[in-house]
């Protein structure tokens, strides 16, 4: 199809395309496959790497160049990279770098599975992943401080009501918010963050707020994960949140990620670089294409997202299975499964 100069729509969108090590290349690819099928000519991919192998050619495990084609384009699909179990002079994780560097605030996971319809909405900066550990007592005792802002607070409780709004829009249905905290033991640290998050979600009337203290959360969420719709949280609650949903929605093959900034999101399935299988075509590429679907939504094609969630359900539900969710389909059998329903 020819663009036409008064077609806005004909301008394409750059996204980056980052395959990584191991899985990361193979499942990359065949989401890339899957998100051209149903976009056509409305994204322009942008190549670039990182991680170990990079490492091990260029001594850089997030190069210059990668993070300034990211300046240059709207949002990131990445795979996976591995990581040495030892620590290695001058490796550090490029994901965690670029978390930090492009201020990737929101870690949103979306669980979805039969009547499981919700997403972990974790904030990415703070809490006790600030890394501010010390020692005392000559090594006796190890102290970490857990840090919460009411400016992070802030930001990720807002960013949290904005997306159950524009679910409830979507879906047709209320919006919920779940607020996870501990408050009744951190009365200060979890206190700010109760109180700073009710404060900003009292500002969408239209959303039904509630709180849950984050033991029983993890109980109740495994117990009826269907009543829950965006659940917010501080980074490790979220974190470990993201990782039992992820259980329940159908594992680390099927379940996607986005890291989001103001202006920026890089997605990427939950799981690694599964060294195991690598090179041997039996990826599980659904992960990939899940959080393909999410960098569509966060970049204004919420449409295409909508019609790669809708493959995903049928092809889970009738199509090719890979040996990790017990058959003995390869990636390609998935893709092409896929590029059938388009
Ligand atoms: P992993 O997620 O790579 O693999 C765990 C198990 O799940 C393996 O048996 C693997 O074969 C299987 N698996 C994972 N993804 C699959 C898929 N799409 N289809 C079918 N089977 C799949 O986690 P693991 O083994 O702990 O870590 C391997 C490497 O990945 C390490 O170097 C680790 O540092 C790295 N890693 C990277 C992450 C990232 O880049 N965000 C996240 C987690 C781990
Ligand atoms: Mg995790």
């Amino acid at each position: 199809m020819a663009p036409t100069s008064d077609d806005s729509a004909a301008v394409p969108v750059r996204l980056a395309r980052i395959g990584g090590d191991g899985i990361g290349p193979e499942v990359v690819d065949a989401a890339v496959r899957v998100v051209n099928a149903v976009c056509d000519d409305r994204i322009e991919w942008v190549g670039a790497e990182m991680g170990w192998r990079t490492f091990e050619r260029t001594d850089r495990a997030l190069p210059e160049v990668t993070v300034e084609i990211l300046d240059n384009c709207a949002g990131a699909l990445f795979g996976a990279v591995s990581s040495p179990s030892h620590a290695v002079d001058g490796y550090r994780s490029p994901i965690v770098e670029l978390r930090r560097r492009l201020d990737l605030y929101a870690n949103v996971r979306p669980l979805k599975s039969g009547p499981i319809d919700t997403v972990v909405v974790r904030e990415n900066t703070e809490g006790l992943y600030a890394g501010r550990e010390r020692w005392e007592r000559e090594g006796e005792v190890a102290i970490a401080e857990r840090v919460i802002s009411r400016r992070a607070t802030e930001r990720i409780a807002r960013f949290a009501c904005e997306l159950a709004r524009s679910r409830a829009a979507r879906r047709g249905r209320g919006a919920r918010l779940t607020v996870v905290h501990k408050a009744n033991v951190l009365r200060r640290s979890d206190g700010l963050f109760r109180e700073t998050a009710l404060d900003v979600a009292a500002g969408f009337p239209e959303i039904a707020v509630e709180e849950q203290l984050v033991d029983s959360m993890v109980y109740r969420l495994i117990l009826e994960p269907e009543r829950y719709d965006v659940i917010v949280a501080p980074n490790l609650y979220g974190d470990i949140l993201s990782d039992a949903g992820a259980a329940l929605a159908g594992g680390l093959g099927v379940v996607g990620s986005a890291n989001c900034g103001e202006g920026f999101c890089l997605v990427e399935p939950v799981h690694g670089s599964a060294p195991d299988i690598a090179g041997r075509g039996i990826a599980n590429p659904i992960a990939a294409v899940s959080a393909a679907a999410l960098l569509l939504e966060r970049v204004g094609f919420a449409a295409d997202a909508a019609r790669i969630d809708e493959l995903v359900a049928a092809c889970r539900k009738s199509g090719p299975r890979t040996p990790d969710r017990g058959g003995a389909a390869t990636t390609e059998d998935v893709v092409a499964d896929l590029l059938a329903r388009v």
